[in-house]
């Protein structure tokens, strides 16, 4: 791939203004109109195609099997006639199948989360891992970060790219980073008294943990120096917002990203709207289809994320099915970048319950819905017979009896009302669930077979 792909920017610095009023550069891709930003893409789609084409056999052989070739792009529409990737294309090509350059190019690897069958190994070359850094910084600018700004970052740091792409992304911005990872719950407040941060990085569910753990050493969480929190790895809904940024006195943002794709920053939402991740798009190219058909489908309509990346050389991704639930939305801070709908679903987070497909967002609006419910709560499936069942376990607030029968019975008729399945509730003490430190594991699956 050539090394002179027009538009290619890194973030000018604001000088010493390291206020957060003070205006900071925005990059130049950020401020193309629609149609320069479309021009741009698919430039970088072309050559992007070529370069997959030529250097990975997995997806020369999809390719051919099309009958379609890279020169048969000329158009952005055209990459629908293109072949999808899954995450199964990836893990059969385990560990470095899928990489487009010879290994001595490669700065950095990371893997993916899996929790079965093989993890998927993503590369970056240099030139990678410094898109990813600005389009990380650009996320934390969106959120209002400012060069000067202290960053806590509790994503976990390692083969997970959550905690070194915000690390490399803040620094690029000109932020002081308190590279914190995951656990060692105490020690996060001690840090967060004691350095002062004014950003927070991390999952909102270990957020929710983090909160209790301020209470608990008699902290008031809207005490803290803590001003924004940039929270993505997992889908969160409006109610988990409004219920973080009244407890911590912050204003919420949500980072979304994967790894086959990049990391955290492949999208991120702007303080001053609050309206769903804007997609990088000078970076990563969006579309939206059908997840049973696999047609696409136009914006605006809800289906399963696919993205193509434009600029990476180590592990360029054609057409890679997410398996993220939203919808593609004009842009509004950001007017040339779609805006992508707030994820509150995977098509495989879907619980089919006796024919009725539950996602664990739509509990969660319920239970934060209900007072003297806490945030915690945890899905339990379980077959009797040839009968699946649904358990709801939430903690109380403390102020609520655990095994309060008016409030499990207002909580099951909830449910049934707004998802259509009977569902068992147990309210159970503070402390009972399992807390998150990561990404949260909502749903216990105990159903044989
Ligand atoms: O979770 C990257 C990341 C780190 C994003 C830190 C944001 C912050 P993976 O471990 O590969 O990468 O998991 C990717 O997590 O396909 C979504 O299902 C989910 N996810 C990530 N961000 C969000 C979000 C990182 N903001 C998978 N909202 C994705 C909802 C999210 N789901």
């Amino acid at each position: 791939m050539t090394d002179t792909i027009r538009g290619e920017v890194g973030i000018r610095h604001a000088g010493a203004d390291g206020s957060a009023h003070g205006r900071v550069e925005s990059t130049p891709a950020e401020e193309l109109n629609r149609s320069e930003l479309a021009e741009l893409q698919l430039e970088r789609l072309r050559e992007t195609l070529h370069h997959a084409y030529e250097n990975v056999p997995c997806y020369r052989r999809k390719f051919d099997a099309a009958g379609i070739r890279p020169q048969d792009c000329s158009r952005l529409s055209d990459l629908a006639k293109f072949p999808t990737t899954t995450k199964e294309d990836l893990r059969a090509n385990y560990p470095d199948g899928m990489f487009a350059v010879p290994q001595e190019r490669l700065s950095r690897v990371h893997a993916s989360s899996g929790t079965t069958g093989n993890p998927t190994i993503v590369g970056y070359t240099e030139r990678d891992l410094n898109h990813w850094a600005e389009v990380v910084a650009r996320s934390i600018r969106a959120a209002g970060g400012r060069p000067g700004h202290k960053v806590h970052i509790a994503y976990g740091y390692g083969l997970f790219t959550g905690g070194l792409g915000a690390h490399y992304g803040a620094e690029r911005l000109g932020c002081t980073v308190i590279p914190a990872s995951g656990g060692m719950t105490e020690r996060q407040v001690r840090l967060i008294h004691d350095l002062r941060p004014e950003i927070i990085m991390i999952t909102p569910s270990y957020m929710l943990t983090l909160l209790d753990e301020f209470r608990r050493q008699g902290i008031d969480p809207r005490s803290t120096s803590l001003r924004i929190g940039i929270f993505g790895a997992e889908p969160w809904t409006a109610e988990m917002r409004a219920e973080i940024e009244e407890s911590a006195g912050i204003d919420a943002v949500d980072i979304y990203g994967l790894s086959e794709v990049m990391g955290p920053g492949v999208a991120s939402e702007c303080a001053t709207t609050k309206d769903g991740p804007h997609i990088w798009e000078d970076h990563f190219y969006p579309e939206v289809i059908d997840p049973a058909t696999g047609e696409s489908l136009p914006d605006g309509t809800h289906g399963e994320l696919v993205f193509t990346s434009l600029t990476k050389e180590a592990t360029p991704v054609i057409r890679y099915r997410t398996r993220d639930l939203t919808r593609l939305l004009p842009g509004t801070d950001h007017p040339a970048m779609r805006r992508m709908e707030k994820v509150t679903g995977r098509t495989d987070d879907m619980i089919l319950l006796r024919g009725v497909n539950v996602f664990p967002g739509q509990i969660e609006d319920l239970v934060l819905r209900q007072p003297g419910l806490s945030p915690h709560f945890q899905l339990e499936l379980t077959r009797r017979g040839r009968l699946d069942e649904l358990c709801v376990r939430v903690e109380t607030d403390g102020e609520t009896a655990s095994g309060d029968p008016a409030a499990s019975t207002a909580l099951a008729t909830s449910i049934k009302d707004a998802v259509g399945v009977s569902a068992a509730v147990e309210i159970v003490a503070p402390e009972t669930l399992q807390r998150s430190t990561g990404k949260s594991r909502r749903v216990l699956d105990l159903r044989e077979g």
